[in-house]
Formats: structure tokens, C-alpha cells, sequence
């Protein structure tokens, strides 16, 4: 393929106040946030049965829980009676498969939902105690990462589902792989500006020195040496800022460059593997392969103008087996790299709380921005 990736024309963004109007804010939440799948966490956070945690999308509480057979499942986290929240904790662990309301104690099967007593004296005759069971929420284990859908009516389709996808994702045996390290920020900006910040490399040379160093075609402000028009007769140059990758010598996304001779073979063996491959799911999670590590970004808004962004490492056991692995070398430069975007989220959310001006502009090395707001407009069915 010859063409290269860029606008050849500059695009008006979408308006705005997209970026903190509330009742877009609203419809978002019901166009795009219920309807869509949500990523939630890998699986290994819920190694033991019994053990739950929870997670707010949009406004709406929910519960997955391993039951006593371990098996992952799903419920709204509001009880049937006068709707309490029944786990009130992020995670934690149930003393046996029953989910008991906090409030007036209704209890519930934790492998069904269904409603198993109430705490009244007395059950009305009109009252159907099969009728208040959980409402159950769809769930999904993609190579070990849980994704949860509030519509149930929408089915997991690999079709369609990611923006940025490779194959060799379904090779590594994700779900075998341990949870390391968690992050985990609120920024303040709305959500959309950290996924458009995600999906160009313009701010890359002053806001990441570091990064710009270890990716050299970043120093160009761009995120494909095919956003370049001539990148073919570039490429001939054998200099990583033209042909793409790691700066020579270097292995993964560490301060040192360095995996530490600890290498996953799928990828190693990879074809064309340049160091990273990004895998894409709008509007919630995306997840970066590399040489030893795989990082997954989780990214679900809190308010019109707060985003709560949450990262898991991932790492072969092995690897965190061997006392020489140094995790820190990997870890502190993506929690850099990602603390250096959240700044810059939150000074382009200052701005946005411009009456005079309408829209942003698009320029050429901001393609995927385009392609994430026509996504944006027709969710919300808004076509211009
Ligand atoms: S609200 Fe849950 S038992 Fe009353
Ligand atoms: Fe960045």
C-alpha cells in the first residue's frame, strides 16, 4: 500500500461544547455508554470464587462477581426492594454465594440474582417473589479481559469491535497473564479529550521528551511514518524515524530501553513487530502489546469534565518469577508517559469554555481523531 494516512484537507472538529455541555454529556451516556461494551478489568482480578468487585458506567452501579462455582457473572448492584446499592465496596470477598442488601437485608443467589428472602413479617399475597431477582448484565472474557454491555439486546461481535486490531492478540494466552501494577487517575477533562490526545503524536515532541527519544517517529509529530506523503522513498533511510519502531538497540517502553532478556516468543516471532502494536476498543479500553509486557488503559468518564483513566500490567508469570526483572523500568515510564498526557488533557479542557469559538480544527497527521468523531456523530446520530 502506498497511500499515506493523512487529511489532505483540514476538518472542522466536533463542536466544542461536546466538551462540557451536560445534556450532550446525557446523550452520550445513553447513546454510546449503554449500548456499548465496557471494559471492565482482567479476569485475574477475580482469581478467587467468591470474590467480587464493582463499577459505575454512566451513573448506573454494577456488580461481577466468580460465584461458588466459579463462574464470572454480572448484576445490576441495586437492590429490587427500595434500590439500595447491595456491595457498597470497590472489591471485596462474600462470606458465601448470597448477596445481601445492606439496608433492610434482602437476599439474593449470587449465581442467579434471584430474590431468596425478604426481611417483611408477612409476604403479600400479590407480591411475586420470583418477579425481583438482579437484573443480569451481559458479560464477555475476551482473551481473559472482562467486558460488560448494559444493553443486552447487543452481542459481542469481533467484527466491528476494535478500531486498531492484530491478530497475534489471540495467541499469547492473555488470560494466563498476571495483573503487576494498577494505576489509577482522574483527570480532569472530558473523556473524548484523552482518546483524541490518545490518536495523534503533534504533542509529542514537548510533552513527551522521553518518549520522543525511545520512538523517534513521534519526534516527527506523527504516530505512522505513512502520514508522511513521500514515507515510501523515507523508508529507504535506515534511521528508526523513518522506517518506524523503537530507536536502535532498544526493546520495549522502558527508561533504558531494556526487556531485560525477558521476551514473550509469540511476539518476538511476530511478523513485522516493531516494538508495539495497539489494539483499540472505543469508547473504553485500549491495550499496548509489547516485547514483555502487554499495558491495558481503561478510560470511563466520571462527569462532563472528569475522566477516570486506570491501567493494568500484564506480564507472562515467569517474568515476575525472575528476581532480576526489573518491573519499575516499564512501569514508571508508561505511568510517566501517561501522567505527561493527563496534563495536557486537562489544559485542552481549560480551553474549551469558549463561547466565541464554535469548533476546533483538524489537520492533516489528525486522522484518527477524524475517524473517532464520525464515529462520535453517528452514535449520537448528529450527521454534521
Ligand atoms: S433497599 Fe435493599 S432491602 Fe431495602
Ligand atoms: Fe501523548
Amino acid at each position: 500500500m502506498s497511500k499515506f494516512y493523512s487529511l489532505t484537507k483540514s476538518v472542522n472538529s466536533i463542536p466544542l461544547k461536546w466538551y462540557y455541555d451536560l445534556n450532550h454529556f446525557e446523550k452520550e451516556q445513553l447513546k454510546i455508554f449503554n449500548k456499548e461494551w465496557i471494559y471492565v478489568c482482567h479476569e485475574n482480578n477475580l482469581k478467587e470464587s467468591l470474590s467480587y468487585l464493582t463499577i459505575k458506567v454512566s451513573k448506573v452501579d454494577i456488580l461481577i462477581l466468580k460465584d461458588k462455582l466459579n463462574v464470572l457473572k454480572a448484576y445490576l448492584n441495586t437492590c429490587r426492594h427500595r434500590g439500595s446499592v447491595i456491595c457498597s465496596n470497590q472489591n471485596g470477598k462474600l462470606k458465601n454465594n448470597i448477596l445481601i442488601c445492606p439496608y433492610h437485608q434482602w437476599s439474593y443467589n449470587a449465581s442467579d440474582g434471584k430474590l431468596l428472602k425478604t426481611s417483611s413479617f408477612k409476604i403479600p399475597k400479590n407480591f411475586k417473589i420470583s418477579n425481583y431477582g438482579l437484573k443480569k448484565i451481559n458479560i464477555k472474557i475476551w482473551n481473559g479481559l472482562i467486558f460488560i454491555n448494559l444493553d443486552k439486546k447487543i452481542k459481542w461481535k469481533i467484527k466491528n469491535r476494535f478500531q486498531d486490531y492484530n491478530e497475534i492478540v489471540n495467541k499469547l494466552g492473555i488470560e494466563k497473564y498476571e495483573v503487576a501494577h494498577r494505576w489509577k487517575k482522574i483527570i480532569k477533562c472530558n473523556w473524548k479529550l484523552f482518546w483524541e490526545n490518545y490518536s495523534e503524536c503533534l504533542h509529542c515532541p514537548n510533552i513527551h521528551p522521553d518518549l520522543t527519544k525511545l520512538v523517534p517517529v513521534y519526534g516527527r509529530r506523527m504516530v505512522d511514518i505513512k502520514d508522511d506523503p513521500n514515507w515510501k522513498k523515507l523508508k529507504k533511510i535506515d534511521h528508526p524515524k523513518f522506517q518506524g519502531g523503537l530507536r536502535k538497540g532498544a526493546e520495549t517502553w522502558s527508561f533504558d530501553g531494556s526487556a531485560h532478556g525477558k521476551k514473550i516468543k509469540e511476539v518476538e516471532q511476530s511478523k513485522n513487530f516493531q516494538g508495539f502494536i495497539y489494539i483499540t476498543t472505543w469508547p473504553t479500553m485500549f491495550l499496548v502489546i509489547f516485547i514483555d509486557h502487554i499495558r491495558v488503559v481503561r478510560i470511563l468518564p466520571k462527569t462532563n469534565s472528569e475522566t477516570e483513566v486506570s491501567a493494568e500490567w500484564l506480564f507472562p508469570s515467569d517474568t515476575l518469577k525472575d528476581k532480576n526483572y526489573k518491573i519499575k523500568n516499564v512501569v514508571d515510564f508508561s505511568v510517566k508517559v501517561m501522567s505527561e498526557d493527563s496534563h495536557a488533557c486537562e489544559l485542552n479542557q481549560q480551553g474549551v469554555y469558549n463561547p466565541a469559538y464554535k469548533t476546533g480544527i483538524l489537520m492533516p497527521e489528525e486522522y484518527e481523531i477524524k475517524r473517532f468523531h464520525d464515529w462520535l456523530r453517528k452514535k449520537i446520530k448528529i450527521l454534521k
